[in-house]
């Protein structure tokens, strides 16, 4: 059963490309009106191919797929009106000045001219181009032609929203500011947003919920949060001062401490605990309750880059040097946990 409030809805959704290359492999999810959902993955996963099919411009060679109530395979016509759709290829016309393309967008989407013009300075506005709107794009940097790409998907107030890939190939600082206009977006619209993206910082900043992606498959779905917790909790790294042998050990028999990797050697303990705000009050007590003296005490939060190489076995570098759906076998994972089964 669907949720009621499903704007998009997988069922089993597959694409299979000539040359047995499968780019989607059976994958299901939904979401929720008014939500940013965020679809990770390295190259080759298919977030675009995920696209391309949502938006109607691919056909599913298995499974289906709903936007606004309406399959994209019967109804694409119906799908189309209500979703916009900024793509991973730049495709302003650098010919045209910045409201040009606006209203070139306006009218291949067939919304009036009276209207168009209003919204144009509207949303050049949001994107903060309404200084550049007169010049031609071939003068604009490369985060103003994306930004100008966000506000040409937005010309004819779809519900739906998909950015593949919003800030590919962009400095932090646009990056950060790009995320703003998604958020102002959501904000100010309640427009669900479907995003596509490289960057597990991003996904973790503007994301509702996330699915990973890898190999067509999804192999996670669930909010930061729930991804982070998945990676199995905090780290904390304690240095004492002096380091007797069976400190490890009295750490290690603690109820709620996962892990310990450590030597004495350094006096350093490396400790994996489901919640750091409950083990480290507990073990620094054992401790001071021993006399043993803290040096310092160093706490580490799941990040999502370690949710990816928990769930894929290796993290998003690997995978930059490979294309397509070349399968490569999990590296070592040099330094790190094992997994807890
Ligand atoms: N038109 C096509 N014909 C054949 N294979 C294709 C086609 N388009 C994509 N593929 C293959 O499908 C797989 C998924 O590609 P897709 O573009 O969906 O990945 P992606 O996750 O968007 O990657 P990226 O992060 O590089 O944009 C890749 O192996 C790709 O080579
Ligand atoms: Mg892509």
């Amino acid at each position: 059963m669907y949720s009621e409030d499903a704007v998009v809805i997988v069922d089993r959704l597959e694409k299979v490309y000539s040359g047995d290359v499968r780019a989607v492999d059976s994958i299901s999810f939904e979401v929720g009106r008014g939500a940013i959902f965020g679809f990770l993955g390295p190259n080759g996963a298919g977030k675009t191919t995920t696209i391309s099919i949502l938006t109607t411009q691919t056909m599913p060679t298995g499974g289906r797929a709903e936007v606004l109530g309406y399959d994209v395979v019967k109804e694409p016509s119906k799908v189309r009106k209500g979703i916009g759709l900024v793509p991973q290829e730049l495709t302003v016309d650098d010919e045209l000045t910045g409201r040009e393309n606006m209203e070139l967008q306006g009218s291949l989407y067939g919304v009036p001219y009276s209207d168009a013009k209003g919204r144009i300075d509207e949303l050049l506005d949001l994107v903060k181009l309404a200084d550049s709107a007169d010049r031609y794009v071939k003068t604009y940097s490369g985060g103003m032609k994306k930004r100008l790409e966000l506000a040409e998907g937005l010309i004819h107030r779809p519900e739906v929203l998909f950015l593949d890939e919003p800030t590919l190939g962009l400095d932090v600082q646009t990056r950060t500011s790009m995320w703003e206009h998604i958020n102002k977006l959501k904000r100010e619209t309640n427009m669900t947003i479907f995003l596509t993206t490289h960057y597990l910082e991003e996904a973790d900043a503007l994301c509702d919920r996330i699915g990973i992606i890898d190999h067509g498959r999804i192999i996670a779905l669930d909010t930061p949060e729930g991804l982070k917790k998945a990676v199995g909790g905090d780290v904390i790294e304690i240095e004492v001062v002096e380091c007797e042998d069976d400190i490890l050990e009295m750490i290690r028999n603690m109820t709620d401490v996962v892990l310990v990797d450590g030597a004495c050697t350094d006096n350093r303990a490396r400790i994996k605990v489901p919640d750091s705000g409950v083990a480290l009050p507990k073990i620094l007590t054992s401790l001071i309750d021993r006399d043993v003296q803290v040096a310092s005490v160093m706490v580490r939060k799941p990040s999502l880059d370690q949710a990816f190489l928990e769930f894929t076995g290796r993290d998003l570098r690997d995978e930059e040097s490979t294309s397509g759906n070349n399968k490569k076998e999990p590296g070592p994972r040099k330094g790190r946990f094992h997994r807890r089964r």
